[in-house]
């Protein structure tokens, strides 16, 4: 507003007046109010000059601190843009790794996968051996401990006069230890494998013919006749068979057919017992 020109010019125009003034009017009491309003206006203009440059240097101030803060701004903007790329590009590679980090995942699954399958195979295979070999150390400790008491004595014919090629019935079991003999049928039914010992004895009336055979599945084993005579005659006869579950064994009589004897001296028998297994 007001410049250092302006200022000389008001003083130059101040100085011109109070020339004329004194040159015309030697003494005036206004001339001396006007002059001190003058130096007052002057010293305004020139407090309001410094006021202004005051103002000036604030607003320079000002505009240096908003030119410093748009340029930090922009600092701080770009540094947060490279903040961003860096994080975007971070982010990238992260998802590189994190592919990479899935197919090794991936991969570390199909191995597991993979080493489980053939692991549970072996796993299922030694643990069928052992289980094989489990049942077969059972089996072995089994025979060790001992055969079991398969055994039976039967006396007491249910009929003394038998054409040929029948079974004989002994229709009263003296023991039967795994009930192997049946006293309806007269025939034993191996309930176990291994080898057994049959015998029988037989008891013929006077002057008749006793013939016999023991017989395992329908072959005879052993057989014979005992020729009638005045007395009373007795035989026994047996056989060894290394046997299987199932097979039936009994007495019959043989293709002569006979007429047997018994009382308390002479009793017939068929026994068995299981000797092994
Ligand atoms: C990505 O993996 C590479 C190699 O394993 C590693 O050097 C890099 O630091 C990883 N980057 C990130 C962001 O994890
Ligand atoms: C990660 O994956 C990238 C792209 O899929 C591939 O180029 C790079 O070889 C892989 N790095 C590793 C260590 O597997
Ligand atoms: C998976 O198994 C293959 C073949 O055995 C092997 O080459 C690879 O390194 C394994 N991968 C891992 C992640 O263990
Ligand atoms: C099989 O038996 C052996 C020893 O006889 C043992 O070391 C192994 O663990 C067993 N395996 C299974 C699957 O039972
Ligand atoms: C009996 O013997 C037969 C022939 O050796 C065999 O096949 C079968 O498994 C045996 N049975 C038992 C109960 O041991």
């Amino acid at each position: 507003m007001w410049s250092q020109d302006n200022v000389v010019r008001l003083i130059f125009l101040i100085l011109l007046m109070s020339k004329r003034v004194s040159s015309k009017e030697p003494q005036c009491s206004s001339f001396h109010y006007e002059e001190q309003l003058l130096s007052k206006m002057i010293r305004m203009e020139i407090a309001m000059e410094q006021q202004q440059k005051r103002v000036n240097d604030a607003l320079e101030k000002m505009s240096q601190t908003i030119e410093l803060f748009k340029t930090n701004a922009i600092e701080k903007e770009n540094q947060m843009f490279d903040r961003i790329r860096d994080a975007l590009e971070s982010a990238d590679t992260k998802m590189v790794n994190f592919s990479n980090r899935t197919q090794l995942l991936e991969d570390n699954l199909k191995n597991a996968t993979n080493d489980f399958a053939q692991d549970s195979k072996l796993l299922s295979t030694t643990l069928t051996q052992n289980v094989s070999e489990a049942i077969g150390y059972l089996h072995t400790l089994e025979e060790k401990a001992g055969t079991p008491t398969i055994a039976f004595e039967a006396k007491s014919l249910k009929d003394l006069s038998v054409s040929s090629n029948i079974h004989l019935v002994f229709t009263e079991a003296v023991f039967n230890h795994g009930n192997g003999y049946d006293v309806r049928t007269g025939v034993f039914t191996c309930p176990l494998n291994g080898t057994y010992l049959f015998t029988s004895h037989l008891c013929s009336a006077t002057s008749k013919n006793i013939g016999f055979s023991l017989v395992v599945d329908d072959t005879a084993h052993t057989s014979g006749t005992v020729y009638g005579s005045s007395t009373n005659h007795c035989t026994s006869f047996d056989i060894i068979a290394v046997l299987q579950v199932a097979s039936r064994v009994w007495v019959q009589t043989n293709s002569y057919g006979s007429n047997f004897y018994q009382d308390s001296n002479m009793v017939n028998t068929f026994s068995g017992v299981l000797l092994h297994r």
